[in-house]
């Protein structure tokens, strides 16, 4: 029997630290029936050993030890589901700024944001001033290109919220201005009131408590996703995001296929270390398939390599159709979000791209323009805040992104001073080098 093709949607869950997304997202996959019921008992009784209760259904997703003894999503897991017509990859992400960088990886990849916000009197309210984790996160969502959002608002159950319709309408009404400024046009985000503990308006609607809400649930509103346009028509590539050397299999690699297609058997070469190797094997929604499309959260098993020549960040594209070359120098239309002072040429942030992170150094400002790209001033000297521009970098260390229009997910690009996003942007040209396609050698 033929299998019905599917669209593949990665959505991600993003908010303020203990907003409850591993809660929400373990919750809702045990709705759905794909938590084990004998391996979440073990959780239970773990969470309860830990003096951790309230984290039992975090723990399906937090699975690390220091994860679960904190109570503290560290580093970014995805498990997949399906709908009747679509296929998902959820990604859970940390929400606490010291693993912001691990939250920025995980957002690189996906095609949508599920964005939890605590509904709780005043925890909201400090997430959604000038400058909180709210506005911060919904800016970095819609920088990387996610055009979709379903928005969450949370705890619906705790005392001084006690599910009461004008506290979601408030959080509502605070919210749907912004994210029109930031481009999301009114079908492009939905809102709903949940309690992620209790399991309300995730599968089915709560008529008892939130009889007002009349939908959709968590379940519909994914369902009522779009798939985004595919660079289908590009080269292969592959952000690498997992590493995995996996015993009687050997290396296996994961992440989103960023632009064109992956056969089993392909000659692959991998920028920045010019390793090259075979595809032996590929797994897709834990299905082997034999090719991986454009979107698809695959698990490449590679053939040739040790796990000391590859980690996260890397990419990966055909050996013989345009393969991924280091990038000498780059120019990139920028949009300062955040900076105390100015910026003046010679500044090293790092540039997060994809599952990258790199220190480069902006040397020069080529023109400042406004919003709609008019030139407003040719090579500025500094910029500032609320500043639209045009600036030429330098890596400074080995980096392979692409020019945005040909392959978005590989050319959006944030800017960002150890925790605090200066800015976001988008490659426009690249000048790259010609890596060397010869086998690794040992270091
Ligand atoms: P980080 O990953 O560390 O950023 O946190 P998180 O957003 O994943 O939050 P997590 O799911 O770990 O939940 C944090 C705390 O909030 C836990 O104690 C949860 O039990 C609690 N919590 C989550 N959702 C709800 C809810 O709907 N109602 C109530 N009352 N508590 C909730
Ligand atoms: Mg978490």
């Amino acid at each position: 029997m033929e299998t019905k093709f599917k669209p593949h949607l990665s959505v991600v869950f993003l908010g303020h630290v203990d907003s409850g997304k591993s809660t929400t997202a373990g919750h809702f996959l045990k709705k759905c029936g794909l938590v084990d019921k004998k391996l979440f008992e073990k959780m239970c009784q773990e969470a309860k050993n830990l003096g951790k209760q309230s984290f039992k259904y975090a723990y399906v997703f937090d699975r690390l030890k220091s994860e679960r003894e904190r109570g503290l999503t560290q580093d970014c897991k995805s498990l997949n589901f399906e709908t009747e017509n679509k296929n998902f990859t959820l990604v859970d992400a940390p929400g606490h700024k010291k693993y912001m960088k691990n939250m920025i990886t995980a957002l690189s990849q996906v095609d949508a944001v599920i964005m939890v916000v605590d509904a709780t009197v005043g925890t909201f309210e400090k997430g959604f001033k000038k400058q909180g984790k709210i506005r911060e996160l919904a800016i970095i969502a819609s920088a990387y290109g996610a055009k979709q959002m379903i928005v969450l608002v949370n705890k619906m159950d705790v005392s001084s919220v006690d599910y009461s319709q004008a506290r979601y309408n408030r959080i509502k009404d605070k919210m749907n201005p912004f994210l029109r400024r930031l481009g999301y046009h009114s079908g492009a985000f939905q809102f709903i009131p949940i309690s992620a503990w209790l399991g309300q308006n995730l599968m089915e609607l709560d008529t008892q408590s939130m009889g007002w809400y009349t939908g959709p649930t968590l379940y519909q509103a994914l369902e009522r996703l779009q798939e985004p346009k595919r660079a289908t028509d590009q080269p292969f590539r592959l952000a690498v995001r997992d590493v995995y050397n996996v015993y009687g299999v050997g290396i296996v690699v994961r992440g989103v296929v960023a632009s064109g297609t992956l056969s089993e058997g392909n000659q692959m070469v991998l920028s920045p270390t010019g390793g090259i190797f075979q595809a032996r094997s590929i797994l897709c929604h834990g299905k082997r398939i034999k090719e991986a499309q454009c979107g698809q959260f695959a698990s490449v098993n590679l053939k040739y390599l040790s796990s000391r020549y590859i980690k996260r960040g890397m990419v990966l594209g055909h050996i013989t159709n345009d393969p991924p070359c280091i990038v000498l120098d780059f120019t990139a239309r920028i949009y300062v979000v955040n900076h105390p002072t100015q910026i003046r040429p010679g500044y090293e942030p790092v540039i997060d791209c994809h599952t990258s992170h790199i220190t480069c150094k902006i040397d020069r400002f080529l023109q400042k323009i406004n919003k709609n790209g008019r030139l407003l001033e040719k090579s500025p000297t500094s910029l500032r805040t609320g500043d639209h521009a045009i600036v030429h970098m330098i890596p400074l260390q080995p980096f392979c992104v692409e020019p945005y229009h040909k392959i978005p997910t590989l050319g959006r690009i944030i800017i960002r001073d150890m925790s605090i996003i200066v800015g976001i942007g988008s490659i426009q040209s690249t000048n790259k080098s010609k890596i060397p396609i010869t086998k690794l050698k040992k270091k």
